[in-house]
């Protein structure tokens, strides 16, 4: 199963898609693509939203799309979100409902600055209140600073954008092997047909360490609840996330 652990496809929920026709336009991409599902991960900035804002506002964007989409005929979506890593992040309440819906897996955004100490405790905090961190595009980071935390167990997800040009490929490719980068993902931003091939050319280059991922994903995404999933128990299906 091909899966995509990184889109910014949720109706005005981020800036990665402005309505419901773009969020018809995305997933028809991902769907032509071949990827059979995606976990949408609009973003959640802790310092500028609450939980319950962001959860109101994402909610809103699913019934949009169960009202105005065809989902039957398009990838499974996965709800999610792209949680900004702030020092503190860890004792946030009700941080477990912005993980994947179903799962305790959650997806991490390392800020741009340097990393404090405070902040690396910060995920091995998330990590140690039994959620399951999964770093954003460690691609676009120091693999100085990444690799002691996936040596603590912390995972990772590489953006398509890391093949093209292959800056650190086979480093990447190590620690697919190794089992600490267990997803990849488009980072999907609107619908830009030349964006989603970068994915593509991803999962092409990396043919069978492609492939070892998405089981991975897909072993992570096990008890993940999906916004529809075709031919399923519709009693499974989220609601109300
Ligand atoms: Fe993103």
């Amino acid at each position: 199963m091909v899966i995509d652990f990184h889109a910014h496809i949720l109706p005005r929920c981020d800036h990665g898609c402005h309505s419901s026709a773009m969020a018809q336009e995305q997933l028809r991409l991902i769907k032509d693509a071949g990827t059979d599902a995606v976990v949408a991960t609009p973003h959640f900035y802790p310092n500028e939203d609450s939980i319950a804002s962001f959860l109101a506002g994402r909610e809103g964007a699913l019934d949009a799309m169960r009202e105005k989409l065809s989902l039957q005929e398009l990838p499974i979506v996965y709800p999610a979100a792209e949680v900004l890593v702030c020092e503190g992040l860890h004792k946030m309440k009700d941080l477990e409902s912005l993980a994947v819906s179903g799962t305790n897996v959650i997806l991490l955004e390392m800020p741009f600055r340097r990393w404090s100490e405070a902040l690396i405790n910060t995920v091995l905090g998330v990590k140690a209140r039994g959620l399951v961190p999964v770093l954003a595009h460690i691609n676009r980071y120091d693999l100085e600073n990444v690799e002691p935390l996936l040596d603590k167990g912390v995972l990772a997800q590489v953006n398509a954008e890391a093949f093209a040009p292959f800056k650190n490929f086979k480093r990447y490719v190590e620690l697919m092997r190794e089992g600490k980068v267990v997803a990849l993902g488009s980072d999907l931003h609107e619908a830009k047909r030349a964006d989603y091939k970068r994915f593509l050319h991803m999962k092409k280059k990396l043919g069978a360490v492609a492939d070892a991922v998405f089981a991975k994903t897909e072993a992570l995404l096990k008890n993940a609840t999906p916004l529809y999933q075709p031919n399923g128990d519709k009693a499974k299906q989220t609601q109300s996330v």
